[in-house]
């Protein structure tokens, strides 16, 4: 908790999209805080702070209502000033100040300047510079609202990928590492501070490199502050998921089996014209990899439904993709034409509407079964979990998850938060595991 400085102003932050943002509100609220504190209703503030997500239409159209409705704050409020940072503002910059709704506008790498920028005078402060440096890795991220347990750190920032439906590359600029000193200085903090559970973040994850140290050197030094610490990151690209870092994942029990890897699409005709650089066997190989050094790890991935000139074909092939794989989770999603982008330049966004929520409805229908199915596959097992809370449905359970990032639901007995319990699981849904602790 924060404590309450005298003369403090009051900030209230509203986050979307992504893992990154929510670890990027932390840092805003670390550079504000000798002159705000952090308040949970929009209605007692004195800056209201949007952190925004581009990557689809309906999360900016979503983020676009909500400002109308915070706007409404300000009859009773006129002094309220409203800010939109994160993605839709390096965006779309300073075509938001026409909306007539928002007051600043900050960019993700500009989140350092904000006190100037607080106090500009001008009628409409914008800073969405994008840099080639910026890793706030000086930065103490507040926590402002955490479970006290697990807590993000982000590593690197940007992405050089240029996938052909993909915005981030040009909302969050170029790839670029954080100095791994100040990364494992920040992990050995939060253990000390009883956290149990750190996730290294980036859009790109696995191409961290730093004066000669890559990701499976980071994740070897992070896994050893304590093995009551846990590992986990996100989010890995194919083409950098490499062998070097499977063995270092095996090798570790603190380093968490569970690998996100977005695959896209199953054709090959579809990831090409993707850009994203790898083919289906490809995918295939690095899913045999994991399987081959870590049997026991979950995979999960993203899935886009009607990508341009997606066939009936093409989209079968994901299904079957899906199938041979065996994925134990995934977000999936209808593709949306963003402004800007390889695809909006140089090709049609000409799947209908119609028939992207269909295959969409397809392949959620078959990742529940997949969901399911893995979750079966548990009953029976034990497994180790890290207590985060108490379950939102009962009382009297707490919940948290096992290395395969599965949840588990079990009977509080005398156990704590933030402690490890062996799990006997006794029965599932296709999100959820139940089981109860087993006394050594
Ligand atoms: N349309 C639909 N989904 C997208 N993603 C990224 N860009 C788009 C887009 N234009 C999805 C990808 C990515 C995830 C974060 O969001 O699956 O992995
Ligand atoms: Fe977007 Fe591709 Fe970069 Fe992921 S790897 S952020 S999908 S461009």
């Amino acid at each position: 908790m924060l404590k309450q400085l005298e003369n403090s102003k009051n900030l209230y932050i509203e986050t979307y999209g992504c893992q990154m943002n929510f670890s990027d509100s932390e840092i805003v609220v670390s550079v504000l805080k000798d002159e705000y504190i952090v308040v949970e209703q929009p209605q007692n503030a004195d800056l209201i702070l949007i952190n925004t997500c581009s990557i689809r239409e309906n999360a900016e159209q979503r983020v676009l209502k909500r400002l109308s409705e915070l706007n409404t704050l300000k009859k009773k409020n006129p002094q309220l000033r409203i800010g939109m940072i994160g993605c839709m503002a390096e965006r779309m910059k300073d075509d938001l100040f026409k909306t007539g709704k928002v007051d600043l506008v900050v960019g993700p790498d500009a989140y350092r300047d904000f006190p100037a920028i607080l106090n500009e005078t001008s009628d409409f402060p914008i800073n969405v510079l994008l840099s080639e440096i910026e890793t706030y890795d000086d930065i103490e991220p507040v926590r402002y609202d955490t479970n006290g347990i697990s807590a993000f750190i982000s590593i690197m920032r940007g992405c050089n990928n240029f996938c052909a439906y993909c915005v981030v590359p040009y909302t969050r600029g170029r790839e670029r590492s954080r100095n791994p000193e100040t990364i494992l200085a920040e992990a050995e903090k939060l253990f000390a501070d009883g956290y149990r559970e750190i996730t290294f973040l980036g859009q790109n994850v696995n191409s961290f490199h730093y004066d000669g140290v890559n990701f499976a050197n980071l994740m070897e030094a992070a896994s050893k502050i304590n093995p009551l610490l846990r590992i986990r990151f996100a989010t890995s690209h194919p083409k950098d998921l490499s062998d070097e870092l499977l063995a270092v994942m095996a090798r570790y029990n603190n380093i968490c089996k569970s690998i996100h890897l977005p695959a896209q699409s199953g054709s090959d005709k579809i990831l090409q014209l993707m850009n994203r650089k790898y083919t289906r066997a490809g995918y295939l190989n690095r899913i045999a990899h994991i399987r081959k050094y870590m049997p026991d790890c979950a995979i999960s991935t993203d899935l886009i439904a009607g990508f341009s000139t997606e066939t009936e074909d093409d989209h079968a092939e994901t299904l079957s993709l899906m199938q041979t794989v065996e994925f134990d989770y995934a977000f999936m999603f209808k593709y949306s034409l963003r402004e800007g982008t390889a695809a909006w330049k140089n090709m049609t966004d000409d799947v209908p509407e119609s028939v992207k929520t269909q295959r969409l409805e397809e392949i959620i229908a078959l990742q529940q079964e997949l969901s399911h199915r893995s979750n079966k596959a548990d009953v029976g097992k034990q497994f180790e979990v890290l207590i985060e809370g108490t379950s939102k449905r009962s009382p009297a359970h707490f919940y948290g998850r096992n290395s395969q990032n599965k949840v588990v639901v079990f009977p509080k007995g005398d156990r704590k938060i933030g402690e490890y319990v062996t799990i006997q699981i006794k029965k599932c849904t296709s999100a959820t595991l139940m089981g109860e602790v087993v006394n050594s």
